[in-house]
């Protein structure tokens, strides 16, 4: 007689990703000389995590009898309130927009798919994308389909969007599109003004047959050459659809285990807003029931107190550059070799194709260097890399693939 119901019995015991991390850690304990290009979390060049020490001085100088209590269900309403100003800004869409805190942007992946989806049908996302996501959908009784992400140009293939886009509004008469952009994670891919507007033209089409919504999942945006300039091709979306953002405070903010972030929702119709606002609280009750009280008290303050705002700015500004001179090196170093990937020009995340990663990995392993394979390809965290390793992680990568 097995315990757990059919759906539950056969689970992975552990993330991947976090099981590659292990082995290299252990090796190093070892005294092997090892790159860990796994972790997706920005590392100083000593390996230990970046900090916002403004932040985490926050963090600490949270009340006790703040910490201790409940927060609000759908989270603290200045909190929502100064992450909608960062995040919207001068868009119209911040007029329009409704928020509910979650635990870390994955929490708010969680409640558009079981808010904006039927149990059975699937969210659509790139070939290419963080894997849980489909850890999520699965979780909920849901899919992931997927539509080719790159043409043979390595752009954003807008056509395959497009079909994939259409298909799945025939199929399950409403849609619910992952966009990870910019920075996208695990390919560093950031979209082209035109690929945005293509991708625009066809989600506000598709708003106009059936329920759209559109996730964006930004959990990345801080590190990003433009912050704002995509959300002028998510405004059309909001008239008839509905626009979301996942925003995170786990990178922007190196509160990774603090659990803090938001779901942003926008649509023109006040009813319908309203609507969303309530279904959104009501998911909170039923997962998690409220945040974390202290982190949201502590990101409040860092954007709503102007000393601390532009401690944290300057802070994370020192870490911005610590990542962009891995990338500037990592396209340096990549030119003239046999690496194919993706325009890549921030973010913490690059992938190369690979003809045969397991092959490649092992290969990798074998020579201390650990990256994360992917189906035809390894994705590569310059974030946990210090520059001077770089030129020697672009060689063992040449060599093995
Ligand atoms: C693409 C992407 N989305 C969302 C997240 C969510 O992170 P968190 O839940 O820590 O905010 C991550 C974290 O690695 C990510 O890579």
């Amino acid at each position: 007689m097995k315990l757990l119901p059919e759906r539950n019995a056969d689970r992975p015991g552990n993330d991947p990703i976090f099981a590659l991390n292990a082995q290299a850690q252990e090796r190093k304990a070892k005294g092997d000389a090892v790159i860990n290009a796994t972790v997706g979390a920005l590392l100083e060049d000593d390996g230990t995590l970046a900090v916002l020490p403004t932040v985490i001085e926050a963090l600490r100088s949270v009340p006790a009898t703040k910490a201790a209590g409940y927060a609000p269900i759908a989270g603290d309403p200045t909190f929502l309130e100064a992450v909608r100003k960062d995040l919207l800004g001068a868009s119209s869409l911040r007029d329009i927009a409704v928020s509910a805190a979650t635990p870390g942007g994955t929490g708010a992946l969680r409640h558009a798919i079981s808010t904006f989806t039927e149990r059975g049908q699937s969210i659509l996302t790139s070939s290419f994308y963080w894997g849980p996501y489909a850890t999520i959908a699965d979780e909920h009784e849901r899919k992931v389909s997927t539509f080719n992400m790159f043409t043979e140009a390595r752009g954003f293939d807008v056509a395959a969007f497009e079909k994939a886009l259409d298909d799945n509004a025939k199929a399950q008469g409403r849609v619910l599109v992952f966009l990870n952009d910019p920075c996208h994670n695990p390919t560093g891919y950031s979209m082209t003004s035109a690929e945005w507007e293509a991708v625009r033209d066809a989600l506000v089409r598709t708003s106009e047959k059936v329920p759209t919504t559109v996730m964006a999942d930004v959990a990345y945006l801080a590190f990003a050459r433009d912050t704002t300039g995509f959300l002028q091709y998510l405004e059309p979306i909001a008239d008839k659809g509905l626009v979301c953002f996942a925003w995170s405070g786990s990178k922007g903010f190196g509160l990774y285990g603090q659990r803090v972030g938001a779901l942003i929702a926008c649509t023109k119709d006040e009813a319908q807003r309203g609507a969303v606002q309530r279904a959104l609280s009501y998911a909170c009750r039923g997962t998690w029931s409220n945040c974390n009280a202290s982190a949201m008290d502590a990101v409040k303050r860092c954007f709503t107190d102007a000393t601390l705002d532009a401690k944290v700015r300057e802070e994370r500004a020192r870490l911005i550059a610590l990542l962009d001179g891995r990338v500037r090196a990592f396209n340096a170093a990549a030119a003239g070799t046999k690496l194919v990937y993706p325009r890549y020009d921030g973010g913490f995340f690059v992938t190369v194709f690979a003809k045969d990663p397991k092959a490649s990995m092992e290969k990798l392993t074998a020579r201390g260097v650990f990256v994360v394979p992917g189906p035809g390809s390894l994705r590569v965290a310059l974030c946990s890399v210090a520059e001077r390793d770089v030129g020697a992680l672009v060689t063992a990568l040449d060599e093995c693939l």
